[in-house]
């Protein structure tokens, strides 16, 4: 509160001038979170933008992606992560997920490069990290950019290195659901200066800078408006000294969780890989049907009545069957109507977005998985009680549900 009646008062809501001018970059709060962020995450540079959206599309057009390309893109995410190469007339190629952590791997992006393959988006999903040294092993040799979307991932390790420095560029977002958030917004990392010039020129107006600015060979970048405001920034610097304790609570109550719901049938738990970190944006859970005598389907369905209503967050459960229907099977995705990507001549591909082209993507979704978000900061020992007895009361009663259908 105090940060932003700094900013109000200072009367300076957005330093930004879309000109090649001192201030292109920003004001003073900007910098100043920029440094922050750069600075706890251990990233040379950061670029805050509005949005994890915007700086997808910044990050994907900082490698150049255009037209004709592939790139390869997770199809169990936000729908942001795959549509980003469709901005610049690039086609999304979906590699399957591991089903441990939810996420592409080296084993599953292989199968899918072709020479087209200009870059790979790898998304840390639920906050848990993919296994990035697999991945970059496959990418740099090839010359293959690869971005890491962090939007879930604030904090994250990967054997000990923060993700968003692992790849070529990291995004992270700060809308209003995440760890910490700046009502909306979203930072870029990178480890590499020209791309990071190349972020900060798309963030503010590119075309009309580069020739000012003397870059007259980065002609080939448009720009857009992706600024952060004064005070989100400030917002942003204050939420990020909370960030480590946020973080810490979730998994603590991830593990309290874990430990109780493992030992009902057929409920395997995700837990944190010792030589990783996981943030727990959202916490998986394995099930087997088999195992616990009834559809997954039911089972939510009978956990959501017996939590109480304190437990809805705007009227919306913290527990579902799968996650996000894999992407490719959006309507998007099934027409490919979209002139620049999928009907260029310059696309000579062929990309398969049919039923079961990544089976344990499809397998997940509609039969195993189970995600909830029980482990939100703010939940007391008693809430995560509650939490346990609702599962433990609904696993005694498998036959009531059968016979209740
Ligand atoms: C994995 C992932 N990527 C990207 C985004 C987009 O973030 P934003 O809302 O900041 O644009 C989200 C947001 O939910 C996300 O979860």
């Amino acid at each position: 509160m105090r940060a932003v009646q700094r900013v109000m008062e200072s009367g300076n809501l957005s330093q930004y001038l879309g000109a090649w001018h001192p201030d292109f970059m920003g004001g003073a709060e900007v910098r100043r979170f920029e440094e922050s962020w750069a600075e706890h995450f251990g990233i040379a540079h950061a670029l805050a933008v509005n949005s994890a959206t915007s700086g997808l599309y910044a990050a994907v057009g900082a490698c150049g992606v255009g037209t004709g390309d592939e790139v390869i893109v997770s199809p169990y995410t936000m729908s942001a992560s795959a549509i980003a190469p469709v901005v610049y007339g690039a086609v999304p190629v979906f590699a399957d997920i591991d089903p441990e952590s939810f996420c592409i791997s080296a084993a599953t992006i292989a199968p899918r490069l072709t020479p087209k393959t200009k870059a790979i988006i790898v998304v840390h999903i639920f906050g848990g990290p993919a296994d990035m040294d697999a991945i970059m092993a496959l990418a740099r040799p090839r010359g293959i950019r690869v971005i890491e979307d962090c939007a879930q991932a604030p904090g994250a390790l990967y054997a000990g290195r923060s993700v968003g420095s692992l790849g070529d560029l990291g995004v992270f977002s700060l809308n209003y659901h995440k760890h910490i958030h700046t009502g909306e917004g979203g930072v870029v990392t990178t480890n590499d200066a020209e791309l990071a010039e190349r972020v900060a020129l798309i963030r503010n107006h590119a075309e009309a800078v580069v020739g000012a600015k003397g870059r007259e060979d980065l002609a080939d970048l448009i720009g857009f408006n992706y600024r952060l405001t004064e005070l989100q920034a400030a917002i942003g610097t204050e939420q990020l000294k909370k960030l480590s304790g946020l973080v810490e609570e979730r998994i603590k109550n991830v593990e309290f969780l874990a430990s109780r719901l493992a030992g009902l049938p057929g409920l395997r738990p995700v837990v944190s890989d010792p030589s990783h970190k996981h943030v727990f944006y959202v916490h998986p859970i394995h099930f087997d049907a088999a195992a616990v005598g009834v559809s997954r389907e039911q089972f939510v369905e009978a956990i959501k009545k017996e939590l109480p209503s304190s437990h809805l967050r705007e009227g919306v459960p913290l527990i579902g069957a799968g996650y996000v229907k894999p992407l490719y099977l959006q309507p998007f995705y099934q027409k490919r109507t979209h002139v620049a990507a999928f009907n260029s001549p310059k696309y000579t591909g062929q990309v398969d977005y049919t039923v079961g082209s990544c089976p344990v993507v499809e397998r997940m979704h509609y039969e195993e998985l189970i995600t909830h978000e029980f482990m939100r900061p703010g939940m007391t020992q008693s809430d995560l009680e509650d939490v346990i007895r609702g599962f433990e009361k609904v696993s005694q009663n498998i036959k009531e549900i059968t016979e209740g259908a």
